[in-house]
This record gives C-alpha cells, sequence and structure tokens, in this order.
C-alpha cells in the first residue's frame, strides 16, 4: 500500500513539446488563444486554491456541501474498488467521497489524474497518510490527450471529474474525452460529474473578477509560465485581465488584454504582435442545465442516471453511465 509511482518523466517530455504546439496554435492564428491547463504550475494550483475560499467563487462551496450530502448515495450507486479523479488538484472534495466508499469497503485505490505534478505529488503523500492502507497511483497527464489509466486500477471504475473543470473545454473536446472515458470506466463503470449552473450574471461575473485580484494573478500567471518553459519575452504588467459572461454561448471568457501594441518573441514559435486592446483569450467555463449535460452525456454514449443539486441550485453533480446499459436508480 502506500503510492504507487507513475512514469511522470516521459509525461513531462511530452508536455513540453504540446505546450508549444499549443503556442504556436493559438499565438499565430486570430482571435489569440491559450489553453487553460497552461495556469497550472506550482503557483497557478497556489493560486487556484486561494480562489476557491474568496467570498465570490460560489462554485467550491457549493459541490462540497453537495458531497457532503450525496457522497453515500454516490457510492452506493456508483461505487468501485479504484476510484479515478481527472484534474485532481488537491483532491480536497475526493476525500469526502473516499471516505464514503471506504465505509462501504470499496476504494482500496485512487488514482489522481493530473497535469501539475508538484501539485499531485502533495496529493497523493496527503491522502496516504490521512486513508490507512489506500494505494495511491498518481498520474500525470494531460487529459486533452491522453488517458493512462494504470492496469493496476481494476474495473469497474468509478471516474470523478470534478470542480466543473469539464467547463473547460469546448463543446467538441468534451464530447471527445467524454467518449474516451466511457470506454475507459468499463461496462460497469461510472462517471462523476461536477457542473456548475446558469445562473444571474453578476453571480458568475464575480466569481472570475475577485476582489483582491487573485484571478487577474491567476490569469496572468499563464504568461510567466510560457516565459519560463519556452523562454518567451511577456512583460506581465503589460497585460490586464478580463473576465465576462456570454449569454448566448453560456460561458465565461477570460482574457488577458494587450495595455498597448507591443511585440512578444516567443523562440521555436516566433515574433507575436499585438494591438492596443487585443486580447489573448485563455479560458472557457461553460456553464449547464440539466437539459444540455443529458445531450452531452448522450453524444458521448453515457445517460444520465443521477441529478442533484445543492440547495442554493448554483451547482449540479451528474452521476452518468454507459448508455447501454440498464439505468440503475
Ligand atoms: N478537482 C479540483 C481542482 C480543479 S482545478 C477541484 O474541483 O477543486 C483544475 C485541475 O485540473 C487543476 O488541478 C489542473 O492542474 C488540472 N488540469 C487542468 N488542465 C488539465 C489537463 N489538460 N490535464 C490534466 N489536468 C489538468
Ligand atoms: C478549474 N476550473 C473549473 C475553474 C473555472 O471556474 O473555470 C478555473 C478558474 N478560472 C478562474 N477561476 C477559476
Amino acid at each position: 500500500m502506500g503510492i504507487m509511482p507513475d512514469s511522470t518523466a516521459a509525461a513531462t517530455a511530452a508536455s513540453a513539446e504540446r505546450m508549444l504546439s499549443d503556442a504556436r496554435r493559438g499565438l499565430l492564428s486570430e482571435p489569440k488563444t491559450l489553453p487553460p491547463t497552461y495556469f497550472y504550475d506550482a503557483k497557478g494550483s497556489m493560486l487556484f486554491d486561494r480562489i476557491t475560499r474568496t467570498p465570490e467563487y460560489y462554485l467550491t462551496r457549493a459541490e462540497c456541501a453537495l458531497l457532503e450530502r450525496e457522497a453515500d448515495s454516490i457510492a452506493e450507486a456508483g461505487g468501485s474498488p479504484s476510484l479515478v479523479e481527472l484534474g485532481a488538484g488537491s483532491a480536497e472534495k475526493s476525500r469526502v467521497l473516499i471516505r464514503a466508499l471506504r465505509a462501504r469497503g470499496l476504494c482500496d485505490r485512487y488514482v489522481p489524474v493530473d497535469v501539475d505534478p508538484t501539485t499531485l505529488a502533495e496529493t497523493a503523500a496527503s491522502l496516504v497518510e490521512e486513508f490507512a492502507g489506500l494505494q495511491v497511483i498518481p498520474v500525470v497527464a494531460d487529459i486533452r490527450s491522453e488517458l493512462r489509466i494504470p492496469s493496476a486500477a481494476s474495473r469497474p471504475l468509478l471516474c470523478a471529474f470534478l470542480g466543473s473543470t469539464i467547463g473547460n473545454f469546448s463543446r467538441a473536446e468534451a464530447r471527445l474525452l467524454l467518449s474516451r472515458l466511457r470506454g475507459d470506466i468499463g461496462e460497469d463503470g461510472s462517471l462523476l460529474l461536477g457542473l456548475d449552473l446558469v445562473k444571474d450574471i453578476p453571480t458568475i461575473e464575480r466569481a472570475y473578477n475577485d476582489a483582491q485580484g487573485l484571478t487577474a494573478e491567476f490569469n496572468l500567471n499563464v504568461l510567466a509560465v510560457l516565459n519560463r518553459e519556452l523562454g518567451a519575452d511577456f512583460d506581465l504588467a503589460m497585460f490586464e485581465h478580463r473576465a465576462f459572461y456570454d449569454p448566448d454561448l453560456r460561458r465565461i471568457e477570460m482574457h488577458l488584454v494587450s495595455r498597448a501594441m507591443q511585440g512578444v518573441t516567443i523562440p521555436l514559435v516566433g515574433e507575436i504582435e499585438l494591438a492596443k486592446g487585443e486580447t489573448i483569450r485563455t479560458e472557457i467555463s461553460c456553464k449547464y442545465d440539466r437539459d444540455a449535460v443529458e445531450e452531452m452525456l448522450r453524444e458521448s454514449g453515457l445517460e444520465l442516471e443521477r441529478w442533484m443539486e445543492d440547495s442554493g441550485r448554483s451547482f449540479a453533480l451528474a452521476l452518468a453511465a454507459p448508455a447501454d446499459r440498464q439505468a440503475v436508480v
């Protein structure tokens, strides 16, 4: 028992290549974009953790309350010997789930998957300390392209994707990811998705424009990551954070706005020209309702089995299973 290592070195090498191709694709085209994946170095993960504790960022509080309320029923409906969690981060929420599963004699293996190796190592260490006998198999991977669920994680799997991180994927990307997951969890497996719900615009926009400026710092951090990893020369002071809700697309967009006309050099990518006011879109964060989630699942070969909303109706958990399996609840 304890921590079983995964092949992290290979994963890190692959991610450097991917970062370069993402920077080329996103910054040499119009409009300019960067994937939100690169927010999460050690500093970005720490900033995200602080964001979750701001009064404005309702998502984490709502999801935690919901998990506390529903963990037992989820364990009963979707419990399995192995829990895989995508984008696990500090795994604060998963602890509630692990506790409920283990109370039923389930979950002897926990497989946190994350792109940030630092947070993943800390998470693994703290979980083996908290749960005696739990085997933790941390996997450093970019879930946009690869999902190497170790063979030690025996099927059927319960796969958790919490925090509304699915919202950071476009509809097409989400469909692709969920379809792959449908294959990975096995016929008897289950998927637990955390989803932020459509609500009044000021509440959503405040969550991405906190008064302490942590979200702004988090947003700008992606430029520091590109400076360090790709040798870029972004001047962070020349960019401003902007986050707004698009009611037609039902999503938050986060951008970095160029404060002046400027040129940025990224070796192996080239010279990036930015006009004053031009933006780099760094994140989308989609908001859902039950119909949209059912449709997204259906398009991915999955079926909604349970829909759970918190008392404020601001966040939901969806328990899903392969569509060809008979519903259990
Ligand atoms: N699940 C936690 C953390 C959410 S933050 C919660 O609900 O609070 C998003 C997490 O996903 C971060 O830990 C980040 O490192 C990870 N992440 C972002 N993009 C990723 C990618 N492409 N592949 C794997 N992990 C990713
Ligand atoms: C991880 N993800 C779901 C967060 C979100 O709300 O989209 C990331 C985040 N971006 C700004 N604040 C938090």
